[in-house]
């Protein structure tokens, strides 16, 4: 049977999808419990969100379309450049491994994706991106930092790229800035080729409300606007979001603790003998080989993590979300279960003590 959404592993610790499993801040929840009747009833009004949210980057609001999750934004993104401009032949650079949802939007407007490889251990490929480039190109999809690997993109080679593609819209995903790396949104007034895509989902524990942020100077941005629906983000996520934003210590605290959370989870690889990137997100990619019983056997102890060994980029290797301190604790029990187990009683035996 075909279900919408992604596939629900049960229950257990998801540490698949990079969420907060820490929740959201306990003012979302109040200010939820406050909406009124009155509030359900009509379509949602979008000037205070969309001004308390320009407010937050520190951006004019004609800067900043809400959509609902980044995913959305995404695709509307390529829809309004590639597929209402009726550009033939579009192409879009996607430096690999990516975000499935930046080679779905290209299919979804007829484009073409040009994948570019990564350099050893995921260094990020600026000079083969911009050699991509032509005259087709009509959008660069850049995440800083990436899914799936943790790794940064410079500041210096977003501009090299953004200055490289002027006629083409170069999205810079910044889904998971809030955990490490330098946001690019200060250089937005420079490159009016540029949108900058941050989301709630991740950082302030708001993915069920789907809240995504769109952010450009307003020639590039409005042709996104002109596609997105105009009532794309319901009345009780725009409450969310706005009590989201003001409480000023939830986020602090989380990021606290995915920056522990790292540093325990590469401690356990490394006493495991599991080879691990360094991440600047709240997920850190780890190889582990034959994945599949790998991942089955942490599933069977309550643990859900990604499987991503059938990208060719990542193969043999799983993402763990690296959240809350407790969470990526059980985790990493699981790990050591798993992998003595997978070494074999002789093997556990002759391990030092
Ligand atoms: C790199 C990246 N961009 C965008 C998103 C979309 O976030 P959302 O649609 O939940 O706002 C995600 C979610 O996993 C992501 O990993």
């Amino acid at each position: 049977m075909v279900i919408q959404g992604y596939p629900d592993p049960g229950d257990g610790l998801r540490l698949h999808l990079n969420e907060n499993t820490g929740g959201c801040s306990p003012g979302v929840l109040e200010a939820i419990r406050q909406v009124r009747q009155s509030d359900v009833s009509v379509y949602p009004r979008y000037r205070e969100a969309v001004t308390a949210t320009a407010r937050h980057f520190g951006v004019d609001p004609d800067w900043v379309l809400l959509t609902n999750g980044l995913d959305e934004g995404i695709l509307m993104a390529a829809v309004g450049h590639i597929a209402k401009a009726r550009v033939h032949d579009a192409e879009t650079i996607i430096p690999l491994p990516a975000f499935d949802p930046y080679p779905n939007s290209t299919a979804a407007v007829g484009a073409t994706a040009v994948r570019v490889p990564p350099g050893i251990d995921f260094a990020f490929p600026t000079q083969q991106v911009i050699d991509a480039i032509t005259p087709r190109t009509r959008m660069i999809f850049l995440n800083t930092p990436n899914n799936p690997t943790g790794q940064l993109i410079s500041i210096a080679d977003l501009t090299r790229i953004s200055a490289a593609a002027p006629n083409a819209v170069v999205l810079v995903d910044e889904a998971y800035i809030e955990f490490g790396g330098t946001s690019f949104l200060p250089h937005v007034p420079t490159y009016p080729n540029v949108l900058v895509g941050r989301t709630f989902s991740k950082a302030y524990g708001l993915a069920g409300m789907r809240l995504g942020v769109v952010i450009g100077q307003p020639q590039v941005l409005d042709p996104v606007r002109a596609v997105t629906l105009p009532f794309n983000i319901n009345g009780v996520a725009l409450t969310a979001m706005r009590a989201a934003l003001e409480d000023t210590e939830f986020l602090p605290g989380y990021a606290a603790q995915v920056h522990e959370s790292r540093e325990r989870l590469y401690a356990a690889c490394r006493r495991l003998g599991l080879q691990y990137w360094p991440s600047a997100a709240n997920y850190v990619l780890v190889h582990v080989g034959d994945t599949a019983p790998f991942v089955q056997a942490l599933a069977a102890r309550s643990i859900h993590v990604r499987d991503r060994s059938k990208d060719p980029t990542t193969p043999g290797c799983i993402r763990i979300t690296a959240g809350v301190i407790a969470h990526t604790d059980a985790a990493i029990a699981a790990l050591d279960s798993v992998v003595s187990l997978r070494r074999g009683p002789g093997l556990a035996a002759r391990q030092p003590q």
